[in-house]
């Protein structure tokens, strides 16, 4: 009997454009969905941007639009950017919908029923300039450990120490820098603790990893407290029932959007209804592709809510580690913070789907994609391997047999390797285990090129006695190819489509690898993926390049879209630190024609600065003016010598330009605001 299964990734954040870490969470979703289908499963894929929260309306703000349009423009760019690398979303919706709210308010109001809400008041960092309460990564301060300053609310980036945002020395509003006052207001808790024990046989059962069980249990054994889900307004999200000025914390609502996104597709589509899957009797199955960050909220909250609303709980969680490239953190001043749009810009999105595929093991380890091994492993496997047994077979058939396939097979052992691997292999599709399933695969080519080697009929086609054994070895080629191509399909479906019309068949399912096509006749071969040049992975990253400033703290999410775009949000501009400097020594430097070195006064100590301003300025000139320095750039090794920092100029140069004024009040070493 088939299986009817909803299938989700994780509602991408609104605030930025995704990634190839993004990517890598929707190419292992649809490869599952894709091969469920095969299965003659039927698997519905949804998802939606995640929209909620106070980053997105302070966003909007800044930008001059509604937070409506800015999180719909987002949703369209994340829409094409998951076409591009072929996911097959059934439905891509948004959390700020009307299905959303309603899904929302009525899992509230059963949560309420069911006596699982209470209300408790809780003293929290106030900004009084911007009359919005503060999230801990929302201020800024010293470290009260080790002092270092500009860290975040929650933790130290400098010596990890963990504290309350109001602990910090000199908090700051990183909003309007103003100074957080604490204030008290009533929020609303889901009481998470009375599910401790259903979370620890819940966590305990097939639908989590066992080694996320574990991680888990460290909360779970220290019991859980409960939830706080509301926020104060002003908030970009939905009211609370009953208030009018309490909202939804966005993540009460977000994974509410892997239920609304499936809503509106039942009413788009007749034959799909939402209590067959979400019922608490529901026979149908509901899989969450997730991030190993997000495991919380997935594996105790959600369970959780779901319960207690009286709605059926995951079949599983498919939790997966984090993307590395080359080896470390995506880095933006390497080139290797890669957007989806810029790598699909310069390279086909079947390479990186087997690329994923070949080292997704089903577990929740981190994932390295090295750009070396990326090319090498396409070029070899694909192209050097699969599609060769097609490419070095089918011209005899087309051009001696009019295509047509031998009645019989040749290799009857070697056929059966193939068709003994039909089950496995779906086993380890099924168990996400996708890179054993590759390695099987390409061990499958290994074996069908080594007999086209061996039989070598390019050689037998030049003896006319050697006629029907051509037919027999290269449709027995053409059997494995096909095989390979079925196996493959989850994976490439474009080639697998192109596999289809030049075998000329009806869309391939899984069961077709069972048995070879026999006196079926082929169309001409055509090239069906391009090997990789070096040279557009190189012209990739360089697109990808960006300058990052070391020094500043990394906690909060980076906004990508803007710095793609050349805007750069609050958050960033927050992170320059901006100060007065008295240069005390200014001097052209030797072979350089645009630059001056100067020497800067910034209060407490001196810096060295390197600065293209020769052509508007004399040194001598300079010396003893006050100007305005960015104090927390990462120093930079010139040629000349290292640059601790930047000096800002503007317009065509002259006295007046970037100096401050003598009269101005300012002294060195004061922050700008
Ligand atoms: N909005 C939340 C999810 C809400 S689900 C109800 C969120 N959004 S996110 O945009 O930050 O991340 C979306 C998914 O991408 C998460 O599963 C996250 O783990 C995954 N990834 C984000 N960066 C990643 C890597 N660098 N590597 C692998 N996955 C990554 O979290
Ligand atoms: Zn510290």
């Amino acid at each position: 009997m088939s299986r009817r299964i909803l299938v989700t990734s994780a509602l991408p954040n609104a605030n930025g454009p995704i990634h190839l870490g993004h990517v890598l969470e929707q190419i292992q979703t649809d490869i599952w969905v894709r091969f469920q289908r095969m299965r003659g499963n039927q698997a519905i894929y949804v998802c939606a941007d995640d929209t909620h929260g106070t980053a997105t309306m302070i966003k909007a703000e800044q930008e001059g639009v509604s937070a409506e349009t800015l999180v719909e423009n987002m949703r369209q760019l994340h829409m094409a950017d998951s076409q591009g690398f072929l996911i097959s979303h059934d439905n891509y919706c948004s959390t700020h919908s009307p299905e959303n709210q309603q899904y929302s308010e009525l899992i509230y109001n059963r949560l309420q029923e069911a006596g699982l809400i209470f209300i408790e008041e809780v003293e929290q960092l106030y900004d009084p300039e911007k009359s919005l309460f503060l999230a801990d990564r929302f201020v800024v301060g010293g470290c009260p450990k080790c002092k270092t300053p500009d860290q975040y609310g929650d933790n130290c980036e400098n010596c990890g120490a963990t504290y309350n945002a109001n602990e910090l020395i000199d908090p700051k509003s990183i909003f309007s820098g103003a100074t957080p006052e604490m204030r008290g207001s009533d929020h609303y808790f889901f009481d998470l603790g009375r599910y401790t024990d259903f979370l620890k046989a819940w966590t305990r059962s097939d639908a989590v990893q066992p080694e996320i069980a574990n991680k888990l249990a460290e909360w779970l054994d220290d019991g859980l407290r409960a939830w706080d889900i509301s926020r104060d307004a002003p908030y970009f999200g939905f009211t609370i029932p009953g208030t009018t000025d309490k909202y939804f914390y966005v993540w009460m609502d977000a994974p509410i959007g892997y239920m609304a996104s499936f809503q509106n597709l039942c009413d788009q589509d007749s034959d799909l209804n939402f209590d067959d899957f979400w019922a608490t009797d529901s026979s149908a199955e509901v899989h969450h592709f997730i991030g190993k960050d997000i495991v919380n909220f997935h594996a105790l909250f959600w369970p959780a809510v779901l319960d207690g609303s009286n709605f059926r709980t995951p079949t599983k969680l498919h939790t997966h580690g984090f993307l590395t490239v080359d080896g470390t953190k995506m880095s933006k001043s390497r080139g290797t913070f890669i957007l989806a749009k810029t790598y699909l810009d310069h390279l086909s999105p079947e390479y990186l789907r087997y690329y994923y595929a070949a080292k997704l093991s089903g577990s929740a380890d981190d994932l390295d994609l090295n750009l070396e091994d990326f090319v090498a492993r396409v070029n070899s496997d694909l192209v050097g391997k699969v599609i060769n047994i097609a490419s070095r077979t089918a011209g005899f058939l087309v051009n001696q047999f009019n295509g047509v396939l031998a009645d019989n097979v040749h290799d009857e052992a070697l056929m059966a390797q193939f068709h003994a691997q039909v089950e496995p292999i779906a086993a380890l599709f099924e168990s996400g285990d996708t890179a054993k399933a590759m390695r099987e695969v390409t061990a499958l080519a290994d074996a069908a090129n080594q007999y086209i080697a061996k039989h070598e009929p390019w050689n037998m086609a030049k003896d006319p006695e050697y006629r029907d054994a051509v037919q027999l070895v290269c449709s027995q080629g053409i059997n494995m190819f096909r095989c390979l191509a079925i196996f493959l399909k989850p994976v490439l479906p474009e080639m697998a489509e192109k596999a289809e019309a030049f075998l000329s068949v009806a869309p391939l399912t899984w069961a077709d690898a069972e048995a070879p096509l026999l006196g079926h006749t082929i169309r001409k071969f055509k090239p069906m993926l391009q090997r990789i040049e070096t040279a557009q992975i190189e012209k990739m990253v360089d697109a990808s390049k960006q300058p990052e400033s070391a020094s500043a703290p990394t906690k909060a999410k980076p906004a990508a879209t803007d710095e793609a775009a050349g805007v750069i949000s609050i958050d960033d501009f927050m992170k320059v630190q901006l100060k007065v400097a008295r240069i005390v020594e200014a001097a052209p430097v030797e072979g350089a024609d645009k630059l001056l070195q100067l020497t800067l006064d910034v209060g407490d100590h001196r810096r060295q600065v390197f600065s293209g301003i020769k052509a508007a300025y004399q040194a001598e000139d300079l010396v003893g003016r006050l100007t305005v320095v960015v104090a927390n750039l990462a120093p930079r090794k010139m040629r000349f010598g290292v640059s601790e920092g930047m000096v800002l100029a503007a317009g065509p140069g002259g006295s007046d330009i970037f100096l401050l004024s003598p009269d101005s009040g300012a002294e060195p070493g004061m922050h700008v605001k």
